[in-house]
This record gives C-alpha cells, sequence and structure tokens, in this order.
C-alpha cells in the first residue's frame, strides 16, 4: 500500500470510474501554511501511481505555476481568462515535466476578479462551470481523474469558487504555535458553502505539515488537532 492509498483510499476508489475527475481544494486563509507545496508534491505523486492531475493555480501570486516551472511569459491563458469567462480551462492547460501532471497557471490579473465580477449571480459558479467542461470531448485516455485546486491565503471569492467546485477541502496546517488560530472560520466557512453552493462538500482532511517529531510544540499541535478534528486529519 502507497501512502496516497493510505490517505485517498475514497478517492482512489471514486476517481476515474464515472468520467469526473475527483477535486479537492487546497484551502486555509493563513499564509505560507504549505497549500501550494502539497498541491505539488500530491499531485506529482499522484501522477506518479498513473493518475491524470490537473492543478489550477487560483493564486494571483502564481507559486504552483512557478513551481512547476511555468515561465511567466508563457501564461497567455491563465485562470483569469477561465474565471472572467474568455477562455475555456482546457485552453489555459500546459504539462509540466512531470509526465501526467499539467497546470492551469495564475498571473497577478486574478487578484482584480473580485471587483471585476461585481454582484454577478454566477460569480462564486466559475469554476465550477470551467471545470464541468474539462472532460468533455476528449479521449478516454486524455481526461483527468484529479483536479487539484490551490487557494490563495484567503477566504476571498477566488477560495469561494475553489470550495463551490469540489468534492473535498484538504486543509494544510502548519505545525506551530498559532496553528489552529483561524480554522474555526475555515470550517464556518466550509459550512457556509455546503449550506448554500455545493451540499456535496465534505472535509476530506487535515494535513499537518512541516511536522517535526523532535519538537515538543510539533507534538502539542498534532494533539491539539486530533482534539479538535477527530479523525478528520493526517499526520505527515
Ligand atoms: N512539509 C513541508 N516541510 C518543510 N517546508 C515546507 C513544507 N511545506 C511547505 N514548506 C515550505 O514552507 C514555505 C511555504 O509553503 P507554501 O508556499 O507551499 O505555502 P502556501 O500555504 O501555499 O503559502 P501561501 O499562503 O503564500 O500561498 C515554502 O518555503 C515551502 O518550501
Ligand atoms: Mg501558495
Amino acid at each position: 500500500m502507497t501512502v496516497i492509498d493510505q490517505i485517498f483510499p475514497d478517492d482512489i476508489a471514486d476517481a476515474g470510474v464515472t468520467g469526473h475527475p475527483r477535486i479537492l481544494a487546497l484551502a486555509n486563509q493563513k499564509g505560507g501554511v504549505g497549500k501550494t507545496t502539497t498541491a505539488i508534491n500530491l499531485g506529482t505523486a499522484l501522477a506518479a501511481i498513473g493518475e491524470r492531475v490537473l492543478i489550477v493555480d487560483l493564486d494571483p501570486q502564481g507559486n504552483a505555476s512557478t513551481g512547476l516551472g511555468i515561465d511567466r511569459r508563457n501564461r497567455n491563458c491563465s485562470t483569469y481568462d477561465v474565471l472572467i469567462g474568455e477562455a475555456p480551462l482546457r485552453d489555459a492547460v500546459v504539462p509540466t515535466a512531470v509526465p501526467r501532471l499539467h497546470i492551469a497557471s495564475s498571473t497577478m490579473d486574478l487578484s482584480g476578479l473580485e471587483l471585476e465580477l461585481g454582484s454577478t449571480r454566477d460569480r462564486a459558479f466559475r469554476l465550477r462551470d470551467a471545470i464541468a467542461g474539462l472532460n468533455n470531448n476528449v479521449s478516454p485516455d486524455s481526461d483527468y481523474t484529479y483536479v487539484l485546486i490551490d487557494c490563495p491565503p484567503s477566504l476571498n471569492l477566488l477560495t469561494v469558487n475553489a470550495m463551490a467546485a469540489s468534492d473535498a477541502i484538504l486543509v494544510p496546517l502548519q505545525c506551530e504555535f498559532f496553528a489552529l488560530e483561524g480554522l474555526s472560520q475555515l470550517l464556518q466557512t466550509v459550512e457556509q458553502v455546503r449550506s448554500t453552493l455545493n451540499p456535496g462538500l465534505s472535509i476530506h482532511g487535515i494535513v499537518l505539515t512541516m511536522f517535526d517529531a523532535r519538537n515538543n510544540l510539533s507534538n502539542q499541535v498534532v494533539a491539539d488537532v486530533r482534539q479538535f478534528m477527530g479523525k478528520k486529519f493526517t499526520t505527515p
């Protein structure tokens, strides 16, 4: 059994069977907790075991795109163009050096999206609708089995779009002093999205990042998260 099997037994059973990708959002409004690193590493690991993975960079910082080697000059079509409604998601996709791992990269333009969309009625569903057409009219060996959405460090319209589009949320949580601060606000937002925009949304779990077993603080964070979340978390 691989590490991925242990983390995602349900997903592996689901992915690919229905023809729809399994959609997971890496979300935490705290900055620097490992969302992007987890998206890249998980995407690479899933691709290594044969899954066809698309990472959607939904952060104006574009760290996932840069981390996967996509030069800013090669981001002619980005997730901004997709969410603003000017391009289908497939147009923003580029391959990475990792076989079966592709990315829809982002640009700084994304930071203005919330203002540009204003109170458009479908503004929270832009990403969901874009992903819905992702596997249409493609050969069975080029459809995606996983979509991983890298969220910005904020509970803004971009993160709400990610939550509205996802099957589940994965929350990277850094093992540091303020780890649990903000977690209840995040879980509250997930609850709100579930009751309004996306009843199918679940919390897949908490992924503790930057865990150091030699450090008492790391072990204290593990104990606190276990108490707070029950089984919904995964130790590294
Ligand atoms: N598991 C890990 N172990 C050690 N370092 C890590 C780990 N995960 C991430 N890092 C480091 O922590 C820093 C922040 O990681 P990352 O950019 O993935 O966080 P983020 O949550 O995506 O940040 P942001 O909120 O700015 O998007 C990076 O320097 C990264 O290399
Ligand atoms: Mg990031």
